[in-house]
């Protein structure tokens, strides 16, 4: 059976079980700061399992893209040596959030590997959690499974959890025995990492929820979900005990292949692994960067690159793999619509790769002669990772190559030490937050209006947490009953504005969300506040400048697919009262025609005075009428969509005009880049932007009346001035040096010396011929043609540069090429040149003493 049959059969078997199909999510977790991926098919639906959200259905299957690398399942330094070890993988489950539980789970599964995938019984066993006496049980009587074939084990075994906090719950695995010719004992065993006996399928009762100080509360309900690894099952259907000699992978190992003739197979297997990853990832929107997931995947690349590199394959070389990959996934047709942007990103970050590994490799160099007994130190591998982003496992291969040891103890040291730190920065974001506590729900009526009068529902004091009030200077957070306060979300700033009560004046200085309640920073600057007061809350001007910034953002969200394609997503935006800050993938900068014609299109939109509405419809709704939403946003099932004429239309939760005219004017005041394949545009809009093009108009009408020029002509009238400037700068500064050649002639003339009969000069150069030497030496040589020349000027670091010149009647007796070598071995000089002239670097440690150091090698050369 074919990977892509397998993955049709599994999914089959389920719908025809009346479970709802779910399509493969994004690898990147929808609002779960807890994950930097989805590491396993159950991370979708987790909201269901904690009981957080009604789930919609009452059990589903998937076939689910999951990457383990990084957080609690780290499988990449793995990949390429083991038979099954994956960064990318696809997880086939069933999941059921009430529908049932452990006997019908284990039933579903005995079902399909045995009857559907005809897997004989004989091949399979069990592993159970050893308290869960209920699963031992209907393994042995249900299914009929004798007892040997059902090891009990403990929890680093048979309990699953999807990270240090989240559901969890014990499991029972499902095992696939590859027959006695391949090493390996069973599961529970000292031999059980082997390759004879491999888990295919883990089914997990999740029963609790495990909380940021370990304790476990039990769920609303006990839910299943089950997951078993396509590549494994694979491996098992094609009779094949390594899931790289899998159908899936050929054919990119071939084009690997295909690319350099000797290419080692882990090499091949760990490209071919790496490149999937790699390419889903930049199909979910990950760019390579120095932190988070982008980090993530650089680390992914620049293995990948390593590897390449060892094996002498010539980088960039990455990217003319896309296609195989693309192939595997024909199915799903978001891969293939990203072919172009994969193929340049990865190049990208391919040639940059390869300027580290040039830099790296300097450095390298250099580690090789501070090397004390043939070692490399800890700290230099430590250096070399995180400054030049150079693997360590790179700098042990190379110092091998090169008879050289690697301290990695003090690598893992330095390593450790990092960690640390950025452990306890952690730790103390952590108890930050439990402190707090804040729980509620809070009525926002901020979309009708900027003020309302409420009662103060909690106070939490920014030293004790929750409290009854606060006193006049106290920094605080207050929670009200209803509030105008917008929260910071989809990029909007929080409101700020005041709080008044009776008898006190709260100055809200931030708002934010935490769960269903707003929380409204600040400190009490009069007065006092008390639980149950009655405020007056008031959203301050700013609120206006953040609407209009806001909606110009949509504007420009939908003016840049106009103008550019529709491959532009939103990556990230800022919306305050000072601009909009928006960020999009594309892979060039802006040209000046296209930045205009974006910005004419958001400015003839606004002019059009096009109304702008919502409407709250069901998530399905807005999926037909295909609403533009955010790729990594969770959205809830009814959704807000806003409507801007026809010309936008988006999901977007935030503060709007009710008019687009009401932004007035929009200006882009600046492009950049942010990572790769993610450009940058701030702009303005209202006051703020017509404040900055009549500044502009100000500056041109003084830059004219400056120039003395009239209405247009004026830019090149600069134009040519600053021409004019250029030629008189060169010019002068020819006449500069011309005078410092001729006074550094007349100090040659006046400080010639004869040795032996020879006319010599030794001279320090003045410093403003310091950066060419030559042309010093040449105005001597023209005005001492008879002489030998050594001229010295200090440089940095206690080095001197130094030239040699021989005049044109001394050039059969002497040689400045030679005499220049005499230095570089007495002296430690580099450099060289030729018979008439050389230059270089001398070192002096006391540089008091040069003038007579060279006065006595010069007697020495000459004298004989
Ligand atoms: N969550 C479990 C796992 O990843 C079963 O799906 O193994």
């Amino acid at each position: 059976m074919y990977t892509a049959d397998i993955r049709a059969a599994f999914i089959d078997f389920f719908r025809d079980k009346h479970h709802h199909v779910q399509p493969s999510a994004s690898l990147i977790p929808a609002s779960d700061p807890s994950l930097l991926f989805v590491n396993a098919g159950m991370v979708p639906f987790k909201s269901y399992f904690l009981g957080e959200q009604p789930a919609p259905f009452t059990c589903a299957t998937s076939s689910q893209r999951c990457l383990r690398v990084g957080g609690k399942h780290n499988d990449l330094e793995n990949v390429g040596f083991t038979a099954r070890h994956h960064t990318l993988f696809e997880m086939l489950g069933n999941f059921s959030f009430g529908a049932y539980d452990k006997k019908q789970a284990i039933a579903y599964a005995w079902e399909f590997l045995t009857e559907k995938l005809k897997i004989s019984k004989d091949k399979l066993l069990v592993t159970v959690y050893h308290e869960d006496k209920e699963s031992a049980d209907i393994w042995q009587q249900s299914i009929g499974l004798p007892k040997s074939k059902i090891i009990a084990c403990g929890e680093a075994d048979n309990f699953w959890s999807m990270g240090e906090t989240g559901p969890c719950g014990p499991c029972t695995e499902i095992f696939y025995d590859h027959g006695p010719n391949v090493d390996g004992g069973p599961p529970g065993t000292e031999t059980a990492d082997g390759d004879r006996y491999v888990e295919i399928w883990n089914l997990v009762f999740m029963e609790f929820d495990r909380r940021h100080d370990g304790s476990l509360h039990p769920l609303p309900q006990r839910c299943v979900d089950t997951g078993m690894g396509l590549e494994r099952i694979s491996a098992v259907m094609q009779g094949v005990h390594n899931n790289f000699d899998t159908d899936i992978f050929k054919k990119i190992m071939q084009a690997t292949q295909a690319l350099s003739k000797h290419v080692p197979l882990t090499t091949q297997r760990i490209i071919a692994d790496h490149m999937r990853a790699i390419c889903w990832l930049i199909v979910d929107q990950v760019r390579p960067s120095n932190e988070g997931r982008g980090y993530v995947l650089r680390r992914i690349i620049r293995r990948a690159l390593r590897f390449a590199f060892s094996a002498q394959m010539e980088i960039p070389c990455l990217y003319k793999l896309v296609d195989a990959v693309i192939d595997e996934y024909s199915f799903d047709p978001h891969m293939r619509s990203e072919q172009a942007t994969i193929i340049e990103v990865l190049r990208t970050e391919e040639t940059l790769f390869s300027h580290t590994i040039r830099n790296g490799m300097v450095m390298f160099e250099q580690s090789l002669v501070d090397a004390q007994n043939k070692t490399i130190a800890g700290d230099v591998v430590f250096k070399l990772h995180d400054t030049f982003g150079f693997p360590h496992d790179l700098v042990v291969d190379l110092a091998k190559e090169k008879g050289f040891n690697v301290d990695l103890d003090g690598y893992e040291h330095a390593m450790a030490a990092q960690k640390s730190r950025s452990r306890q920065h952690k730790k103390f974001a952590d108890t930050a937050d439990s402190m707090w506590h804040i729980d509620g729900v809070t009525d926002f009526c901020g979309y009708e209006t900027n003020t309302c009068s409420s009662e103060v529902l909690g106070i939490y004091s920014d030293t004790q947490g929750a409290c009854d009030n606060l006193k006049a200077g106290d920094v605080g957070r207050i929670v009200l009953q209803k509030t105008p306060f917008y929260a910071e979300a989809g990029g909007q700033v929080g409101d700020t504005g005041s709080l008044r009560s009776d008898q006190g004046y709260f100055i809200v200085q931030d708002t934010q969300k935490h769960r269903d309640c707003i929380v409204h920073f600040g400190v009490l600057s009069t007065g006092q506040l008390q639980v149950g007061d009655l405020v007056e809350a008031q959203v301050d001007s700013k609120r206006d400048p953040i609407k209009k910034n806001h909606s110009a953002t949509h504007l420009l969200h939908a003016a840049l697919r106009a103008v550019l394609g529709t491959h532009v997503s939103q990556k990230g935006s800022l919306v305050s009262a000072d601009k909009c800050r928006f960020d999009f993938s594309h892979t060039q900068a802006l040209t000046k025609d296209e930045w205009n014609k974006v910005e004419d299109l958001v400015n003839q939109n606004i002019i059009a005075n096009h109304p702008i509405t919502t409407q709250v419809m069901p998530i399905e709704k807005a999926k037909e009428m295909q609403v533009m939403a955010l790729f990594t946003e969770k959205y809830d099932d009814e959704v807000r969509v806003l409507t801007m004429g026809d010309f936008s239309q988006e999901l977007c939760g935030g503060i709007h005009c009710k008019y687009t005219g009401e932004i007035g004017v929009f200006v882009i005041k600046s492009e950049s880049a942010v990572a790769q394949g993610v450009r940058r545009l701030e702009a303005i809009t209202g006051m703020r932007a017509y404040r900055y093009l009549q500044l502009a108009r100000n500056n041109q009408n003084e830059a004219q009346t400056l120039l003395q020029a009239h209405t247009d002509d004026w830019l090149i009238k600069l134009a040519d001035q600053h021409k004019k400037l250029k030629i008189t700068e060169k010019a002068l500064q020819a006449t500069q040096v011309q005078a410092t050649q001729a006074k550094l002639v007349k100090q040659a003339q006046a400080s010639k010396v004869k040795i032996a009969d020879t006319d010599c000069v030794l001279l320090a150069l003045p410093s403003e011929l310091a950066a060419d030497m030559r042309l010093g030496m040449d105005g001597c040589m023209q005005a001492l043609p008879s002489s030998i020349c050594v001229l010295y000027v200090a440089q940095k670091d206690r080095k001197f540069g130094l030239a040699i010149g021989i005049g044109q009647t001394l050039r059969d007796t002497y040689n400045a090429k030679t005499l220049f070598q005499d230095l570089a071995r007495n002296m430690g000089a580099r450099g060289g040149g030729k018979q008439d002239y050389a230059q270089g670097q001398l070192p002096v440690d006391n540089p008091q003493d040069l003038h007579k150091i060279l006065l006595d090698w010069l007697h020495e050369k000459i004298e004989g």
